[in-house]
């Protein structure tokens, strides 16, 4: 295995969009950021060099970090963020994982601009499909005129949910919809009678994506780096943080096909999100350049197609990044995902409620809105045992059993109101653990990606309604549920999911929608030592940065 090493130079850079020049933060220059590409049992070592005016800090969407949760990278959880004008050097072995993965800030709403593929190759040589003739990434993002670090500063102080973006891109790209954007979308050049492999990548903030090619099919073959089982689709549907490998064969009459991506928009009593669509160009070689063909996309509150693609999805058994599936388990847990409201404090200015400037908004699981520490990670807390940074009283279940899915209890105010906590699940190592995610209309239904840091784990079950305990669980696949890090909870629906704490450290679990972790949809899960040195958190490294 080989150690890949990497510098990323955190700036803040001008770039032109719209006819216009922004100033936004990106590193070495470019958006998306730099593309990292290892082999499975590679060690990589990145030196970050934070030099916008910014603290920064970078997370490695996906990675297990087995044994090395000092470099995960999320603010206040496992590190203090690097501070400007500071570095950091994060190090780790990537294991048992192949497939697309990727990078991302992960302090306020820098993930915007700070991003990229990391994409991990098989140690064999060989992938579990035909090898495709060529590979590329493609990033969804969305763009936004202003700083979005004025954008999360301001909604906080208000009480309210930030902006929507103003474009979404591909490779960075708005595409030639946009006004003053025709220039240069971007293009994806093939010859005809090949098999293509697209690494899809969600990096948008706030936004689920359709994304289609006209006249081309899919086949969806990994997600998250872990294989699936073939799956054939025309259309591929991906929450923030999801990534899909698909191969796409160049079967068509040679011309020019549209690829696109627009929101899926699950969320109910929401303002009117952004319907833009983005567009890049698929250019089979060797023709007279003819106008793109564009693929019919779903409509934006398309759910049903969003859910046949989420549920059909299994994952490949016996492949290299499988795992099998808990089957005794050691804790069950019931939570409430949603929003809420919780009070303003006392210097703030909310605006979130009409007339009511005491309440603002915010998010939470089982009532508890997370509050992250300021002075301490989380992981520097518990390596230390200092106490008072957070409390292991995280519940199991809702504080409230009731219809969380009839619109007539969505008042109950004993689920609208949220206190702010730093309240965590404590585990044992190698501890089985299974969590059903409840979507709650108790403010308006949305479907929200939840994603757990340091763990793969398996989708046993999703549904719409209410979970029912006795039912539901007979349905489950525990043959071979698809595998992912984070999972798209169907709009006023529930999600099941089971993973094995076999990695001592600190690991938050969080709603990916990012306007949602400054609101609270967030809390961690600690999981203890295990009794021998492979299975014992080392110490942090020396220059790990300090609050
Ligand atoms: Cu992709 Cu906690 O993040």
């Amino acid at each position: 295995a080989a150690t890949v090493e990497h510098t990323f130079n955190v700036e803040n850079v001008t770039v032109s969009k719209f006819c216009e020049k922004h100033v936004i933060t990106a590193v070495n220059g470019t958006l998306p950021g730099p593309m990292i590409r290892v082999t499975e049992g590679d060690t990589l070592v990145v030196h970050v060099l934070n030099n916008s005016p910014y603290n920064v800090t970078i997370h490695w969407h996906g990675i297990f970090q087995l044994l090395s949760g000092w470099a995960d990278g999320p603010s206040y959880i496992t590190q203090c963020p690097i501070r400007p004008g500071h570095s950091y050097t994060y190090r780790f072995t990537i294991t048992k994982q192949e497939g697309t993965l990727w990078w991302h800030a992960h302090f306020s709403l820098l993930r915007a601009t700070v991003h990229g593929a990391l994409i991990i190759l098989p140690k064999s040589g060989r992938y579990p499909f035909p090898t495709p003739h060529k590979q590329f990434p493609i990033i969804l993002g969305e763009w936004w005129n202003g700083n979005v670090i004025d954008m999360e500063t301001q909604a906080e102080a208000l009480g309210v949910p930030t902006n929507n973006s103003d474009a979404f891109t591909i490779n960075g790209r708005p595409g030639d919809l946009y006004p003053c954007s025709k220039k240069h979308p971007y293009k994806l050049k093939v010859v005809h009678g090949k098999t293509y492999m697209l690494r899809i990548i969600n990096a948008a903030l706030n936004s689920q994506l359709f994304f289609k090619i006209a006249n081309h099919k899919f086949t969806v073959v990994a997600v998250d780096a872990s294989y699936t089982k073939p799956y054939i689709t025309d259309v591929v549907v991906l929450a923030p943080g999801h990534t899909v490998d698909v191969l796409l064969t160049t079967d068509q009459t040679p011309g020019a096909y549209y690829m696109a991506a627009r929101p899926y928009v699950s969320a109910q009593n929401a303002p009117p999100p952004d319907n833009t669509t983005t567009t890049g160009i698929l250019m089979y070689d060797k023709l007279p350049y003819t106008s793109p063909i564009m693929p019919l996309l779903p409509a934006l509150n398309d759910t049903p197609t969003a859910h046949k693609f989420y549920s059909s999805l299994t994952s490949l058994v016996g492949s290299p990044s499988w795992i099998p599936v808990p089957t005794k388990l050691d804790e069950q847990m019931l939570v409430t995902i949603g929003l809420s409201v919780s009070p303003c404090g006392p210097n703030a200015t909310c605006r979130a409620v009409p007339n009511v400037p005491t309440l603002r908004l915010s998010a939470n699981m089982n009532n508890a809105s997370f509050q992250f520490p300021k002075s301490l990670s989380l992981l520097q807390a518990h390596f230390s045992n200092v106490k008072g940074i957070y409390t292991t009283d995280f519940p199991d279940q809702p504080p409230l059993k009731f219809d969380y899915t009839n619109p007539a209890n969505s008042n109950n105010s004993a689920l609208l109101f949220a206190l702010k906590s730093t309240s965590v699940k404590q585990v044992k190592y190698n501890a089985t653990v299974e969590i059903v995610f409840q979507d709650t209309t108790v403010i308006g239904a949305e479907n929200h990606p939840m994603h757990l840091h340091g763990f793969n784990f398996h989708v046993v079950g999703q549904g719409f309604g209410n979970f029912d305990p006795v039912k539901d669980p007979k349905k489950y696949n525990l043959f071979n549920p698809v595998i992912r890090n984070t999972v798209a909870v169907p709009v006023g629906g529930w999600a099941a999911i089971r993973f094995r704490a076999n990695n001592p450290g600190v690991w938050i679990l969080h709603c990916h929608l990012d306007a949602h972790l400054p609101l609270g949809l967030a809390t961690a899960f600690v999981v203890e030592n295990g009794p021998t040195p492979s299975s014992t958190l080392p110490p942090p490294p020396p220059d790990l940065p300090q609050c």
